[in-house]
């Protein structure tokens, strides 16, 4: 298994160009599955959890074209299986978002359960109860949830107990197809969800409350083709935002939506970053390096982002003063606590739910565990800042949702080698594109 070598200690400067929304092309790409038309999208990052998608969406029978590095067109016009297996879901909880389009489009499927992860159980009941309230008869058996109608979903009024990303998402889909309307109350506020709704849209889709928490969709009986452009990753813009403070350096960020990361940049302003904008750009400079500390309670959008909370922590290991962290939407979510510790960070458990950060770590390198996506970004920002070398192992975590990580870094004068399983290493720019080609 691959592994990253970071030497820390130099400030980055120059600009990164920020990738395509993994979390938002991925169920963008799954809504092709309710149309027979060709759907075609751009701005698609090249990434580990999107080649998985592929390799899902052909079994099923899509047909998949591709333009260019980041340009996909998807027809799904002659679907020949409905069953997305476990040895494809088990890698990528997503997944699960076959369940609603191809439920609402062809009135039956199975998808394997894709059980638990490493940052807490994650279950689907929210995904289910409201495939349920629109009619679907579900069953659990031999690991598969197996999900079928009679005739069409129907449309429902739904209302999540807790807001939840994905079963908005699996709802919303399948509302697009359902006979009448749906409302889809608590909905999660993600640009993500507002990006996949556009692109619903563009195929024919009539949704209003786009960006609100209440969703209100009529169904209808086809939709279209289209083409749609995925929004920029606001999660790979706010890693190079904690990037150049944590390493007190200046980078800017191009190709992005300044708008998607204001928890960030506001959270980075009170520590002392300075942070200016354009309409898709952000430079941060981290330049002074007087940070102080500050309290964050992790939320769902527009609130601070769970998925940004590993990344930020190895930035206020560096604040003068104390801060504390609440991650309040998943269970175990501090696996990267103990590795950083490791590394010489002073952090310490308040509850299972908080931590308290001391702040003035003396970072030191270490060979270090990745255990989940961002917890590696989180340890990589880290090693950044570290006295010496830190081997990060298990970097396959990196690589569903960074692209071109390494280049990205060292373009900008960070010491980042991949070491491949020979423990060759081999210079960065070669090893991002071994990363890359190796999806
Ligand atoms: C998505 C993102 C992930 C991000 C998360 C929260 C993708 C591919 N992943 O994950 O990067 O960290 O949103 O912003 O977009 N829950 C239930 N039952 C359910 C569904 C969820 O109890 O049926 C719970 C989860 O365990 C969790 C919380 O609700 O505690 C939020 O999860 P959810 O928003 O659904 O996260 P994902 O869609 O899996």
């Amino acid at each position: 298994m691959d592994k990253i070598k970071v030497t820390g200690g130099t400030p980055l400067f120059g600009t990164v160009p920020i990738g395509g929304s993994k979390n938002a092309s991925l169920p963008i790409i799954m809504a092709s599955l309710l149309t027979d038309g060709v759907l075609e999208v751009s701005n698609i990052p090249v990434l580990a959890d999107i080649k998985t998608l592929y390799e899902i969406l052909k079994v099923l029978g899509v047909r998949i074209t591709h333009i260019d590095d980041h340009t996909t067109s998807f027809n799904a016009a002659h679907i020949s299986e409905l069953t997305a297996p476990y040895e494809l879901v088990k890698t990528m909880r997503a997944s699960v978002l076959v369940l609603g389009p191809l439920l609402s489009r062809f009135g039956k499927c199975q998808v394997a359960l894709p059980g638990g992860c490493a940052i807490g159980p994650r279950p689907v009941n929210f995904h289910l109860a409201a495939l349920e309230q629109m009619g679907a008869d579900i069953a659990i058996e031999e690991g598969y949830i197996k999900a079928s109608v009679k005739g069409r979903l129907k449309g429902a009024n739904i209302t999540f107990p807790k807001i939840s990303v994905g079963a908005t998402e699996n709802t919303l889909m399948a509302a697009t197809l359902a006979d009448g309307q749906t409302v889809i109350n608590n909905a999660a506020m993600e640009p993500e969800i507002t990006d996949l709704a556009l692109c619903l849209k563009a195929m024919g889709a009539d949704i209003t409350g786009i960006g609100t928490s209440c969703l209100t969709v009529n169904g209808k009986d086809k939709l279209g083709g289209a083409k749609y452009s995925v929004l920029p990753d606001r999660i790979e813009t706010a890693t190079y935002m904690i990037a150049a403070a944590i390493t007190g350096g200046k980078l800017t960020l191009t190709d992005t939506r300044p708008g998607d990361v204001t928890a960030v940049s506001e959270a980075l302003k009170k520590m002392g970053v300075e942070i200016t904008e354009t309409d898709d750009t952000i430079t941060v400079d981290g330049r002074d390096r007087n940070l102080v500390g500050i309290d964050i309670v992790t939320e769902p959008y527009p609130g601070f982002p769970t998925d940004v909370q590993a990344q930020i922590m190895a930035l206020m290991l560096t604040a003068k003063g104390g801060s504390t962290i609440t991650e309040t939407i998943f269970e175990n979510r501090f696996m990267h606590v103990p590795e950083m510790q490791r590394m010489n960070a002073d952090i310490r458990f308040i509850n299972d739910t908080s931590v308290a950060i001391a702040g003035e770590s003396k970072l030191k390198g270490a060979p270090v565990m990745a255990s989940d996506l961002r917890a590696s970004a989180g340890l990589v920002l880290a090693a950044l800042a570290a006295e010496g070398d830190t081997l990060i192992e298990r970097v396959y975590h990196l690589d569903r949702g960074y692209e071109a990580l390494e280049a990205k870094l060292s373009a900008c004068g960070a010491n980042i080698v991949r070491l491949h399983e020979d423990k060759e290493e081999t210079k960065t720019q070669d090893s991002a594109q071994n990363g890359t080609t190796a999806l």
